[in-house]
C-alpha cells in the first residue's frame, strides 16, 4: 500500500512523499467539507478518541476533539491537572489505564521529547502524538504543509524560511522532515543561540540574518519564542530579538512579493511577529493554518482507526 499504512502517527521523519500525500489528500477533502454545512460524517461511529495533555494547548487540543466529532466519535478530554497525574501516576500507568478502557485512539501531547513513542508501545490503540517536547509535532507539520499546498498549488520547489526559535521547536522539526521530503528548499533563519547545532545534516541551509534568510522566499514561517524551554541568557531582550530577529513590513519586503507568512500559534505579537503582518488577510495564513488543523486531524484519526482495524482484523467502513 502507498498510502500511510501505520497504526500510530509519531512523527513526519521518515514519512515517504506517497504517505505524505495521501494524509494531505484526504484532508483536502474534509477541508471542503467542512466549508459547508453538513460537516458530520458517521465513519468513526462508535470508535473513541481520548486526548490527553501534559501541556497547554488551544489549538491542537480543540481541533482534534472536534476533529473526532466531526466524526461521530466519542471523545474523552482528560485534563492531567484534574486527574490521578497529579497525585504522582506516571505516563505509563495513565496510558495503562486508559488502554483497559478500550479507545481506538489515544492522542498524547507531553513535555518530554520521545514520551509519546515510549507510551505507544505499552497501548494496543493508535496513538497520534500532539507534541512531545522538541521532538515533533506532526499534525502541526502536515496542516502547514496543506495549507502551503493549497495556497500555491505545490510544495516541490518552494522556497521555505522556518524563522526564529528554531532550537526549542517541535513545529520547526516536523517541518524540516515533512517539507524537505516533498521537494521543497528549507532555510532555517535564527540567532546562533536558538538554531539546531549541525542543522544543515537535515538537508537545509542556515542563516542567522533575517532579511539574507527570506530573501526570495515564498513563504516565511515564524516560530514562537520558546520562554517555558529556556533556562535563560538565549537572547538579550524581547526589545533586541525583535529588532534583528522579528517580522515586519520592512523585513518581509526581502521575500518575494507574493510570499506568505505563516505562525503556528500562540503567537508573541511584538517579539517574533509585527501585529501589522500577523493580521494582514492577504500576507498571513495564520487562521487558514487553524481551519486546515481540523481537516488535518480528521484525516489523521480516520487513518489511523482504519489501519488500526485491518491490523485487527476487524471490519471498516466505506471511508469517505
Ligand atoms: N500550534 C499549536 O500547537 O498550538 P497549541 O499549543 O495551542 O495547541
Amino acid at each position: 500500500m502507498s498510502g500511510y499504512a501505520h497504526r500510530h502517527l509519531l512523527g513526519t521523519r521518515g514519512l515517504t512523499a506517497a504517505e505524505i500525500t495521501d494524509l494531505l489528500d484526504r484532508a483536502n477533502r474534509y477541508a471542503e467539507i467542512n466549508r459547508t454545512p453538513d460537516k458530520k460524517h458517521a465513519i468513526l461511529s462508535g470508535r473513541t478518541v481520548v486526548n490527553l495533555f501534559y501541556e497547554n494547548s488551544t489549538r491542537t487540543r480543540t481541533s482534534f476533539e472536534l476533529a473526532a466529532k466531526r466524526l461521530s466519535a466519542d471523545v474523552i478530554n482528560m485534563q492531567t491537572g484534574a486527574s490521578s497525574v497529579a497525585k504522582g501516576e506516571t505516563l505509563i500507568d495513565t496510558a495503562a489505564t486508559l488502554n483497559a478502557m478500550h479507545p481506538d485512539v489515544l492522542v498524547v501531547r507531553h513535555h518530554d521529547s520521545g514520551a509519546v513513542s515510549l507510551l505507544s508501545q505499552k497501548v494496543n490503540c493508535a496513538v497520534v502524538n500532539a507534541g512531545d517536547g522538541k521532538h515533533e509535532h506532526p499534525t502541526q507539520g502536515l496542516l502547514d504543509a496543506l495549507t502551503i499546498r493549497r495556497r500555491k498549488g505545490r510544495l516541490a520547489g518552494l522556497k521555505v524560511a522556518i524563522c526564529g526559535d528554531v532550537l526549542h521547536s517541535r513545529v520547526a522539526r516536523s517541518n524540516i522532515y515533512l517539507l524537505t521530503t516533498m521537494g521543497a528548499e528549507v532555510r532555517l533563519v535564527a540567532p546562533r543561540t536558538l538554531c539546531i547545532p549541525g542543522a544543515e545534516s537535515l538537508g537545509v541551509s542556515v542563516f542567522h540574518d533575517l532579511k539574507a534568510g527570506i530573501a526570495d522566499c515564498d513563504i516565511v514561517m515564524m516560530l514562537r519564542i520558546q520562554n517555558e524551554r529556556m533556562s535563560g541568557g538565549f537572547i538579550p531582550s524581547t526589545r533586541e530579538y525583535f529588532r534583528f530577529f522579528g517580522l515586519d513590513r520592512e523585513k518581509l519586503a526581502a521575500a518575494k512579493p507574493d510570499a506568505l507568512v505563516m505562525h503556528p500559534g500562540p503567537m508573541n505579537r511584538g517579539v517574533e511577529i509585527d501585529s501589522d503582518i500577523a493580521d494582514d488577510v492577504d500576507r498571513s495564513l495564520i487562521r487558514e493554518q487553524v481551519e486546515m488543523g481540523v481537516a488535518v486531524r480528521m484525516a489523521v484519526l480516520e487513518t489511523v482507526t482504519r489501519n488500526l482495524a485491518l491490523e485487527r482484523g476487524e471490519p471498516w467502513g466505506n471511508a469517505k
